[in-house]
């Protein structure tokens, strides 16, 4: 027999600690978060555990996230119909929803780092992230939309804003806006290689935000391709993105483990809500322990390449 013997650095729980390569914390962590009017949380049935939250709700979340050493906040605002149209007018009001959970949160908690999505989806009576004319997504006319937005957001006190739209040029423009309107310090978080991906279904229950025709394909990446990331990569570099992000998480190791080649920016990724799903669902049957599969799932993140400098988007809950 060789004398090399793996098992040899694994035989103790010390001996262990010292060789293992990466490591999860929950500094890693960005929280994210559905915010409604309503004055009462309520579940959100394909998410158990989770809930959309009043703004108080969410405060009060985010305080328990940060005492336990989660940094950030990721916040998603579940609208009614009655403020959705077609040009997502709401989403720059400054009397929104969103804005007043950004304010009362930097009010509560001036250390939490507070991220805002800049798309249109859950503004828009359409569900797409872009407008919509004749059927098809105009990404041009999209821009100072989402620009607009990110501005809004920025004024509420946002300290990082995430495009999630996939419009191109949308880094570019939203930069150039936050710095013509001063905030030259918000971070922009790029959701730069996004997929076209069935496991975001239990996030569009939450926002009531699936397009009400036609799917995501002529924006969102197709999930067959890995090598056409490059090009978003190299343009959200270009354009002044601060992070990029890879999403979904755990169906797409590789694509972050790529990423993490590609580029020196930090590399984020996101355990979206059908990963979350999926983990929960079997628990509930008994099948899998909860706790333990999601560790693994964020580690397995960690070890693809979101590194340090990176966060992970992983709902709590339960
Ligand atoms: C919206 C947006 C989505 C998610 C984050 N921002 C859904 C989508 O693109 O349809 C998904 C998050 C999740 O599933 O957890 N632009």
């Amino acid at each position: 027999m060789n004398s090399s013997r793996p098992r040899r650095n694994r035989v103790s729980a010390g001996l262990r600690a010292l060789v293992r390569e990466t490591s999860l914390s929950p500094s890693h962590l960005v929280l994210p978060l559905f915010v409604h009017e309503a004055a009462e949380a309520q579940p959100i049935a394909s998410m158990p555990g989770c809930s959309r939250l009043p703004i108080d709700g969410v405060v009060a979340t985010a305080r328990e996230a940060l005492a336990l050493g989660v940094p950030a906040v990721a916040l998603f605002p579940a609208l009614g119909d009655a403020v959705k149209d077609h040009r997502a007018s709401s989403s720059t009001d400054p009397d929104g929803l969103l804005p007043r959970t950004v304010r009362a949160l930097k009010a509560a908690l001036p250390n939490l780092v507070v991220i805002t999505d800049v798309a249109m989806d859950p503004y828009s009576s359409d569900g797409h992230d872009g407008l919509l004319r004749d059927g098809r997504i105009v990404n041009d006319e999209t821009l100072p939309i989402l620009a607009a937005m990110a501005v809004a957001q920025a004024r509420a006190g946002a300290d990082v804003v995430a495009p999630s739209d996939m419009m191109d040029g949308r880094v570019a423009v939203i930069r150039s806006a936050l710095d013509a309107a001063g905030f030259t310090d918000v971070a922009i978080c790029s959701y730069c290689v996004k997929y076209a991906s069935a496991f975001y279904g239990p996030f569009r229950d939450a926002l009531d935000s699936a397009p009400r025709s036609g799917d995501k394909k002529t924006y969102q990446m197709d999930p067959a391709n890995v090598r056409e990331a490059e090009r978003e990569v190299r343009l959200d570099e270009a354009e002044g993105a601060d992070w990029l992000m890879v999403k979904p998480g755990l169906p797409y190791l590789d694509v972050i483990a790529h990423v993490r080649a590609l580029t020196p920016l930090p590399v984020a990724a996101y355990h979206v809500s059908g990963e979350f799903a999926m983990l929960k669902a079997a628990a509930a049957n008994g099948w899998l322990d909860y706790h333990r599969c999601l560790l693994e799932s964020l580690l397995s993140l960690r070890r693809a390449g979101a590194d340090d400098a990176a966060r992970l988007l992983a709902k709590a809950g339960g």
